[in-house]
């Protein structure tokens, strides 16, 4: 790692849950100079993972150090000076299957580190942790858990207080600066250049660039190692009264299928996803002959930037009416192809770079980083110092090697990811509940 000091050049590429955090944390050591710059005119950026309505704040894994880091971070979720009410404890359903040793060893977990956990033997006890006034539907031999002190993140706002306080420390955010070119001398990187042709130069540079990260800087190697994958997201729009009887539901999460749903927000909508496997979209590289998943979001593509896949529509639409029957017979409101950044075993990518020292990579949140906001800077600003213990420098390290089975996350991530094919995306008719069943009811026969 290079040597740094409070003076300094620091500059974080990206602003989202990855280099806010690190900018924070850098800041409250007493680093001077941290610059953050976002390719997005508007922050938070709209097609930004960290950007939505809600997330996950859960301390269930099945990987003892995450939930253990979890527990920091819900901790200072709770926190209502820092973060106003971006968190909602609403608790976290975890289904169980009867072979599903994910869930069972982040119970296990859970209850090691004295979290708020109660096993759920039967469907009876399943239904009592959602209110009595919703309208839920639990299979007769299902078993879980519930986690009280987890719930669910406004990700939004979390993230705007995170500016807010990066910002207040004397760090400077700056939009519209989408960076193009890492400049090296020396084997470091000197400059970094944005697409408008300003420069910065740096003494460090944080690459926390998210689902862009392999696809904007194809000569780092980061293909495999932070691979954009399309995930599948679709929205219920409840008036206030449907809404009044589901606000209490504890945040539903099936590990099994992948599928998760979240009571409704502030405006009444119900969001669900499926945790998979999910879509790339591979684009050739200019000047290399790789091919690199890409994402296609709201600002590459406008509103149609927007759209999943049918089949992904479909199974969101299943399982939706299989767990909340009345919410799953509304129409949705809209969808989402929102992306992660994967690494092959899931763990995140935290670290220098293996051939630029001055360069630390912090991305690869893998589909489970916003939840740590509050904390996953200090990871990163312990990377930055030398400070990470060894086997975190090991687990993070970009150039690890993955043993094989050897993941943090759900068995069903292991499937591969699709292609995502254009012509396969949903469509308007698609968000009803029901197919229309006439040609003129569509005005297309
Ligand atoms: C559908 C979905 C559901 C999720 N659910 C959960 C959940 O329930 N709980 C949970 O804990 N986590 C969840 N996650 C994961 C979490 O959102 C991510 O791990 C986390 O937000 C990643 O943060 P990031 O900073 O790496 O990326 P981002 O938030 O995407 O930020 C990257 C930033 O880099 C900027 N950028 C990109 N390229 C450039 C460039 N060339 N120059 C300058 N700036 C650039 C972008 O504009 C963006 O603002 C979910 C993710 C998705 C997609
Ligand atoms: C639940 O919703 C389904 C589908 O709308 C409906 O048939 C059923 O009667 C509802 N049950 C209750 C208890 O309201």
């Amino acid at each position: 790692m290079a040597s740094v000091n409070y003076n300094s050049q620091i500059v974080i590429i990206g602003a989202g849950c990855f280099g806010l955090s690190t900018g924070y944390h850098l800041l409250k050591r007493g680093y001077k100079n941290v610059i953050i710059l976002d390719r997005s005119s508007q922050l938070p950026a709209p097609d930004a993972a960290s950007t939505d309505i809600s997330k996950i704040v859960r301390s269930s894994y099945a990987d003892i150090l995450y939930t253990r880091l979890a527990r920091e971070a819900i901790s200072e979720w709770k926190n209502t000076q820092e973060w106003a009410d971006s968190y909602h404890q609403t608790g976290v359903y975890c289904a169980m299957a009867h072979t599903d040793s994910y869930t069972d060893q982040a119970y296990q977990n859970d209850k090691a580190v004295g979290a708020a956990v109660e096993p759920l033997l039967n469907s009876k006890d399943i239904r009592s942790v959602f209110p009595s006034a919703a309208n839920v539907s639990v299979p007769d031999n299902a078993r879980g858990f519930i986690n009280r002190d987890g719930g669910w993140a406004f990700a939004s706002q979390g993230i705007l207080r995170m500016m807010d306080k990066v910002t207040t420390l004397g760090g400077k955010i700056i939009a519209g600066k989408a960076v193009s070119e890492l400049c090296r001398s020396d084997g470091k990187v000197s400059t970094v250049r944005c697409a408008d042709g300003s420069t910065y130069e740096a003494d460090l540079v944080v690459l926390a660039t998210g689902s862009w990260s392999a696809s904007a800087f194809p000569n780092l190697g980061l293909d495999t190692k932070c691979v954009a994958t399309g995930q599948t997201v679709a929205f219920v729009q409840l008036t206030p009264e449907e809404a009044e009887l589901y606000r209490a539901c504890p945040v539903y999460l099936d590990f099994h299928t992948g599928f998760y749903a979240f009571p409704p927000n502030k405006d009444n909508i119900v969001k669900c996803a499926i945790h998979s496997g999910g879509f790339v979209r591979k684009i050739k590289s200019a000047n290399l002959d790789v091919y690199i998943s890409t994402p296609r979001t709201v600002a590459s593509d406008g509103e149609d930037g927007l759209r999943i896949p049918r089949t992904a529509l479909k199974s969101l639409r299943d399982s939706l009416v299989r767990i909340y029957p009345d919410i799953g017979s509304k129409p949705f409101c809209g969808t989402r192809l929102c992306w992660y950044t994967d690494s092959p075993d899931d763990n995140w990518v935290i670290g220098a770079h293996p051939d630029i020292a001055n360069l630390v990579l912090a991305t690869s949140g893998s589909g489970h980083a916003f939840k740590f906001l509050p904390v996953i800077g200090r990871l990163v600003a312990d990377a930055v110092e030398g400070k990470l213990p060894p086997e975190l420098v090991r687990k993070f390290a970009a150039d690890r090697a993955h043993a094989h089975g050897d993941v943090t996350e759900p068995a069903i991530r292991l499937a591969p990811p699709a292609d995502l094919l254009e012509d396969e995306l949903c469509t308007p008719e698609d968000l009803l509940p029901v197919p229309l069943s006439s040609g003129w009811a569509t005005g297309k026969l």
